[in-house]
Formats: structure tokens, sequence, C-alpha cells
């Protein structure tokens, strides 16, 4: 069976001292035991969060870059990133792709790098409104899945978490339906027996996109829904609830 994973993806929000209240409140909290708990706060906060934070949860970056060093203002390398004990790193979410312009090849590449250095990958897809409209929603996520497919290996990929946030989801309070997070995430799952048998059984598939303490028990029932990626209700001592979901 696979290991029941909540991230939690701060985005740009929170300073020291509220960072340090969130982090405080988890370590203190009671939290499932068979829930992987990962944390993804600022840059700027991540040595912070991972001194502060308990050692049984995860702390990931919210990007990385694919080149190990260089002239590469303002990015971070993955070997940074093991120096600062961050083992994790969200990769693809849609606004970088959106607003930062990502493409699917440069969000491959990265995901390699990041595994390769030892830092396991929240990989992140999804389709717009647009595209669910147009039926193109299998397509987009397979398209943006087989990027990846052709950086990593079949063991690679058992490093990788992958979050399916349709991105008409994410931040507006409008939550898939279980129905249509089941439906994807049994494509994608379908999809991972193109890779291989073991990562089609193992490899994770997460939901994102409006999951609150209301919302996140049905989505936990459904056989392919591994767990989730939640954003705004990260900040929010609801966040325990999410963590809690199956219990
Ligand atoms: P919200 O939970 O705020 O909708 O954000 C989801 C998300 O983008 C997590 O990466």
């Amino acid at each position: 069976p696979r290991q029941f994973f909540v991230g939690g993806n701060f985005k740009m929000n929170g300073v020291a001292q509220s960072i340090t209240d969130i982090v405080n409140n988890l370590n203190a909290a009671k939290l499932d035991n068979s829930t992987e708990v990962v944390i993804s706060p600022p840059a700027i906060y991540l040595a912070l969060t991972r001194e502060l934070a308990d050692p049984k949860i995860g702390v990931a970056a919210q990007n990385v870059y694919d080149k190990p060093n260089g002239a590469f203002t303002g990015e971070i390398s993955v070997e940074q990133l093991r120096d600062t004990k961050i083992n994790w790193a969200v990769i693809g979410h849609s606004e970088r792709r959106v607003i930062l312009k990502e493409t699917d090849e440069f969000i491959a590449r990265k995901t390699k790098a990041a595994i390769e250095g030892g830092v396991s990958v929240i990989f992140c897809i999804g389709e717009t409104l647009e595209e669910r409209e147009a039926n193109k929603t299998i397509e987009v996520v397979t398209r943006q899945l087989n990027a990846a497919a052709k950086e990593l290996s079949a063991e690679q990929w058992e490093k990788v978490v992958i979050a399916y946030e349709p991105v008409w989801a994410i931040g507006t309070g409008k939550v898939a339906t279980t129905e249509q997070a089941q439906e994807v995430h049994a494509a994608i799952r379908k999809w991972l027996e193109s890779i291989s048998a073991h990562a089609q059984e193992n490899v994770r598939i997460i939901y994102g996109g409006s999951v609150s303490e209301k919302n996140c028990r049905e989505l936990a029932t459904q056989p392919d829904v591994d767990g989730f990626l939640v954003g705004g209700a990260s900040l929010k001592p609801a966040f325990v609830d999410i963590i809690n979901a199956r219990i």
C-alpha cells in the first residue's frame, strides 16, 4: 500500500514569525503517524523551517534549477538544497508554468537534476479550465508526464510524487469533485503502466486545488487519491485535519 502523503505549499506567504508559528503548531499537533508530511516554505525560510520542524516532517523547496552551479542569478541548485538538509522540491507548479512561463521540457530537466542529486520531487501537473472544457484534460496531463518520462528512468519515478492540480481549482474554492479527481488519478495510474508495473503500483498521486478540512475526507476515500498538496489551508491550523484525513 502507498503511504498517504500531505504536502503544504506556502507559496509566497509568511515571514519568519508566522512560519515559526505554523511549524511550532505542527510540531505540537497529533499527526497521523502513517501520513508522510512535507511542508514547502519560501526559499529564504527553508533553513529556518528545517531547523525548527520535527525531523519526521519533510521540507521542500518550491523550485530548483537544473544546472549544478554557475552564473544563474537568483537560482538555487540541488546541491545547495542538500547542503541545507532539504530533501524535497516542488517542481512544475502551475503558477510557475503559467506566470513564469516554464515549459514541460525545462520542468522535466529540473526534475531529473533534483532526483539525480538526491532530492525527491513533488511533480505538479494539471489542466486549465479552457483545456478541461475542450475535453483535453487527459491529453494535457499525459503531455506533461511524457516530458518527464523522456528524462527519468523507471527507478527514478519512484522518487516522484505526482500532484494532480487542476488550475481552475487552485485558490478558487472550487475543488474538483471526488469523481473528477478519481477519474484523472486513475488515468495517471494507467499511464504509469508505461513506466513499469512497480511504478504503477507504488508512485503516489496526490490531489491539489482548494483542499480544505471540509472536503479532504471524501477525496481521501478514493482508491487513487494518495494524499494532497495543500495551498491556502496549509497556512492554517486546519492543515492538521487534512494531514489526519484518513483517521
Ligand atoms: P490552494 O489549496 O490554495 O487551492 O492551492 C493549491 C496549490 O496550488 C498547492 O500547490
